[in-house]
C-alpha cells in the first residue's frame, strides 16, 4: 500500500442470539456457550500510513490512548510483527459502548485484519485468531463474523453453516446507562429473579434464544426486566432478549416496520431518551 491512500474498513456489531454460562473456571473466566450473529450496524475504520500510530475517534468520552482497544490491537499486531505499525486512525462509532454489541471487540478485531492487509504480513487466520483472543474472549469471532457457536471463554468460534442463510428483522433499544462485562459476571453470585419476568428459552425458526446473565444484570436494573417484557408484548414480536451483558435489549420482529413501530412506541411510551437502532441481524451482504 502507498503512501497517501486511506483504506476504510467496517467494523460490525454483534447480538447473542444465546448465551449460556456453564461455570466458572479456575482462571476467573467463565466457561460460556454463546450463538453470536453479526448486525448491519457497524463502526468505520479509516487507516491511513503515517508517521506514528494515533487514533482519532468522534465519539466524544471514547479514550483515544493506549486504553482503546485499538490501540491494544495496533501493539498486539506489533509484537508480533516486531516493528512499528504507523498508521493514523480514525473511528467513526456507530455502535454505543457499554452495550452487550461488542463494539470494542469488532474495532480491535478490524485493526488487526487492516494491518495484515495493508502492512502485507500475510498472518494466517490461526496466528490472526491468537491476537485477537489475547485482546478480549469476543475478539476472535470478529474476524469471520458469520454466525457462529463461541464456547470455551468466547474465544473458540465454530461458524453454524445450516444458520448461514437465516435473517430476521431486529430492533436494538438501550437506555442511556451502560454495563461492564466484568460487572455482569460478578452480579451472577447473589441474583434473583424478578416475579414477571421470563427468563426462559424462546424459539424462533428452531434457534433457541436465552440469556443467562439477564438474571444477574436485571437484577441490579430491574427497569431492563420490565423493557423486556413490554417488548415481548408488542405486534410482531417474535422473541425478546439482553444481548451479551446489556444494556441493549433486542428483538427479532416480523417485519422491519414492526420494528421501527416498537422503537418509536418504546421512547414515547417508555423512555424518550432511548437509544434505539432497525436493521437486520446475520444481514446477507
Ligand atoms: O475477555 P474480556 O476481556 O472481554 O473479559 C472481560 C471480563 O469479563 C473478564 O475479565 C471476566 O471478568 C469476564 N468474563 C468472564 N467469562 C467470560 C468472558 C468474560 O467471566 N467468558
Amino acid at each position: 500500500m502507498s503512501k497517501g491512500t486511506t483504506t476504510t474498513y467496517m467494523a460490525p456489531a454483534k447480538i447473542n442470539l444465546s448465551l449460556r454460562v456453564l461455570g466458572k473456571r479456575e482462571d476467573g473466566y467463565h466457561d460460556v456457550d454463546i450463538l453470536m450473529a453479526k448486525l448491519d450496524l457497524a463502526d468505520k475504520l479509516d487507516f491511513y500510513n503515517s508517521r506514528t500510530t494515533t487514533l482519532l475517534c468522534d465519539a466524544p468520552g471514547v479514550p483515544t490512548d493506549e486504553s482503546n482497544l485499538v490501540v491494544k490491537a495496533v501493539r498486539e499486531f506489533e509484537n508480533a510483527y516486531g516493528r512499528k505499525a504507523k498508521q493514523k486512525i480514525t473511528l467513526t462509532k456507530n455502535i454505543p459502548h457499554g452495550a452487550g454489541l461488542g463494539g470494542g471487540s469488532a474495532d480491535a478485531a478490524i485493526t488487526l485484519k487492516a494491518c495484515n492487509d495493508i502492512i502485507g504480513t500475510n498472518y494466517t487466520d490461526e496466528e490472526l485468531h491468537t491476537m485477537a483472543a489475547a485482546l478480549g474472549s469476543d475478539v476472535p469471532f470478529f474476524l469471520n463474523p458469520v454466525i457462529s457457536r463461541c464456547t470455551g471463554r468466547g474465544e473458540i468460534v465454530t461458524p453454524e453453516p445450516e444458520l448461514a442463510d437465516w435473517s430476521s428483522p431486529i430492533v436494538l433499544l438501550k437506555p442511556q446507562f451502560g454495563v461492564s462485562t466484568p460487572s455482569a459476571y460478578k452480579l451472577l453470585r447473589g441474583a434473583h429473579r424478578i416475579k414477571g419476568v421470563n427468563y426462559g428459552a424462546q424459539v424462533v425458526d428452531g434457534i433457541k434464544l436465552v440469556n443467562e446473565l439477564e438474571r444477574a444484570v436485571f437484577t441490579k436494573f430491574p427497569v431492563l426486566g420490565f423493557t423486556k417484557m413490554w417488548m415481548l408484548g408488542r405486534p410482531g414480536v417474535r422473541a425478546a432478549l439482553m444481548s451479551g451483558s446489556g444494556s441493549t435489549l433486542f428483538a427479532l420482529t416480523e417485519t422491519i416496520e414492526q420494528a421501527r413501530e416498537l422503537a418509536e412506541a418504546a421512547r414515547a411510551e417508555l423512555d424518550p431518551t432511548l437509544w434505539s437502532y432497525c436493521g437486520y441481524v446475520n444481514p446477507k451482504d
